[in-house]
């Protein structure tokens, strides 16, 4: 008998016109259920979403990791993270939910440990009226990822494309070899209808947004080209540093490969791609993958247009902060890049001669993510060039986090007697207009997971899509040799020659 893990079911009464989704009964086992990601981010998840009764009363959670707990230790644990981290108060409901979570000691090297597993989702699925149906969720360090992957095939766990999902969290890979090497490990024990890569940006709702902004108005659609669109600028800036992840910062890479490879590329390729037949998990897809593919590194005769920077001694709100050669634990002298900033070109016909330019920065004074879409100017100035010199390109911002919404800059006459000009923003807030807190995204991806919608989880051809395009910086600052790092102030915008990769005319904005 095959078993399908999604029920689209509609309930009119509470929920208007809108499509509710129930995913059907299921077990959620997760490995490296004691680390931090599930703490604070997956159970809180989890929990909101069983309080707005999202999940199916059967649904069950095993954790999966080494250390000695008891199913009630475990829970306690879990109890305090969601105490922390949920975005609703610790009520009543979870009791209810906790009874469904257990915890499974094993090491993730020893296949004996995947047999038992299986003979205990076995038990379970009897007990709890699971039906078979399993996801499990690598949240664990990525130099299990193959191991893990292995293991489950071994021990029979893999199923079918209807009864068995695997979720994979980032980095997928290092470059792209070893992402290709992942794929090739991941699909040779699941299909790919089974596998769901985790870039949690995807699940916040304003990136799912700008697919509902660009292909639901008439009116954005026709501007979106180069014949309308100077330039656009991608910006994700923290004020954090490395904070204890200095040793996996450093080994992953820095900035080029935590931030730029995947939230950003994912944000290029929402904000560029073609209008997708329907939106469906392999249309939305293969218009990403088809954008991705036309997009490189721009370079010129000094090389590639790109700058990567690292942070120095600063302030952040007032505080004194250290460098990040001075993190713990961070290697002296680490030519890890914190800030990195890039030129990319879309070689294709709706952006021949529109430059992206993506930044990403730790310790930026703001946090910070946005993208905005700068247009030409008018093709002829009418007004006398005291008033000209004062009209100022519209710049549409889609503006991820804080703050979520749109704006649109326009040019407007000012209240008086004679022509003077001033640039005013037209401006949508989420929070303001829907007046309720956006789910969390990690809420999101796992309900989708659990109903079997791939539509914001990244393909294998996708991932490697994205690789592709940084190899090119990553050969070069790979390179130990390489001696272009440059250094900026903690609380500053980044290193000053950020500004010279902007072409002529154009600045970064000030944010
Ligand atoms: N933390 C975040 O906010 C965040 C955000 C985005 C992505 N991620 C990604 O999510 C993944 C997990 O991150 P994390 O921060 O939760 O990691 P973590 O805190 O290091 O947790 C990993 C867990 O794996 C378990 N483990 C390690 N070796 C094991 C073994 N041989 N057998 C069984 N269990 C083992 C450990 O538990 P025991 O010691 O009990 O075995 C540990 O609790 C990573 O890929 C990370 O890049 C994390």
């Amino acid at each position: 008998m095959t078993i399908q893990l999604s029920a689209p079911i509609v309930n009119p009464l509470r929920e208007g016109l809108r499509l509710e989704r129930t995913p059907k009964p299921a077990i959620l086992t997760i490995f490296g259920a004691s680390g931090d990601l599930t703490e604070r981010k997956l159970i809180p998840a989890l929990y909101d979403l069983a309080r707005e009764r999202r999940l199916p009363p059967e649904f069950t959670v095993v954790g999966f990791a080494r250390r000695p707990y008891s199913d009630e230790e475990f829970r306690e644990r879990l109890k305090e993270g969601v105490a922390r981290y949920s975005r609703n108060k610790l009520g009543n409901v979870w009791e209810n939910f906790a009874r469904g979570i257990y915890y499974f000691q094993g090491d993730l090297e020893d296949p004996a440990s995947y047999q038992q597993l299986g003979e205990f989702l076995g038990k379970l699925d009897r007990e709890r009226g699971t039906q078979g149906n399993r996801a499990f969720y690598l949240a664990t360090a990525p130099s299990y990822f193959k191991p893990i992957i292995e293991n489950l095939g071994l021990a029979g766990l893999a199923g079918t494309v209807r009864n068995t999902r695997v979720v994979i969290e980032k980095p997928f890979g290092h470059d792209l070899a070893s992402a290709q090497s992942l794929n090739q490990m991941v699909q040779s024990v699941f299909q790919e209808k089974q596998v769901y890569r985790i870039d949690h940006y995807l699940g916040k709702e304003t990136v799912q947004n700008i697919l509902v902004f660009r292909f639901a108005n008439a009116i954005f659609e026709p501007l979106w080209n180069h014949r309308y669109i100077d330039h656009v600028q991608i910006t994700v800036a923290e004020t954090v540093g490395v904070e204890n992840r200095g040793p996996y910062y450093d080994e992953a890479g820095g900035a080029l490969r935590d931030m730029i490879q995947n939230h950003l590329m994912q944000m290029l390729a929402l904000t560029a791609m073609e209008p997708p037949a329907a939106f469906e998990a392999d249309t939305v897809r293969d218009e990403k993958v088809k954008v991705l593919r036309a997009t490189t590194v721009a370079r010129d005769s000094n090389g590639f247009k790109a700058v990567r920077g690292q942070y120095l001694d600063g302030w952040i709100a007032g505080e004194p902060v250290s460098a990040y050669r001075s993190e713990p634990r961070v290697r002296p002298g680490a030519k890890t890049g914190t800030y990195i900033t890039a030129r990319f070109d879309i070689n294709n016909w709706r952006w021949k001669g529109v430059p992206f330019y993506l930044r990403t920065g730790k310790r930026m004074p703001k946090r910070v993510s946005e993208i905005a879409l700068q247009f030409k100017d008018v093709p002829h100035q009418m007004f006398p060039s005291m008033v000209a010199s004062q009209v100022s390109p519209n710049i549409l911002v889609m503006r991820i986090q804080p703050d979520e919404g749109i704006s649109l800059r326009i040019e407007a006459k000012r209240p008086a007697p004679d022509i003077a000009l001033r640039s005013v923003n037209m401006d949508f807030r989420y929070g303001e207009t829907f007046e309720v807190a956006s789910p969390e995204a990690y809420e999101r991806l796992l309900l989708d997971c659990l109903l079997g919608d791939q539509t914001l989880f990244t393909r294998a051809d996708e991932v490697e899509a994205a690789w592709r395009i940084v190899m090119p910086l990553i050969h070069q600052w790979d390179n130990e040799e390489t001696n272009d790092l440059t250094f900026y102030e903690a609380g500053s915008w980044g290193p000053t020659e950020a500004s010279k990769l902007m072409d002529t005319g154009r600045r970064w904005r000030r944010l």
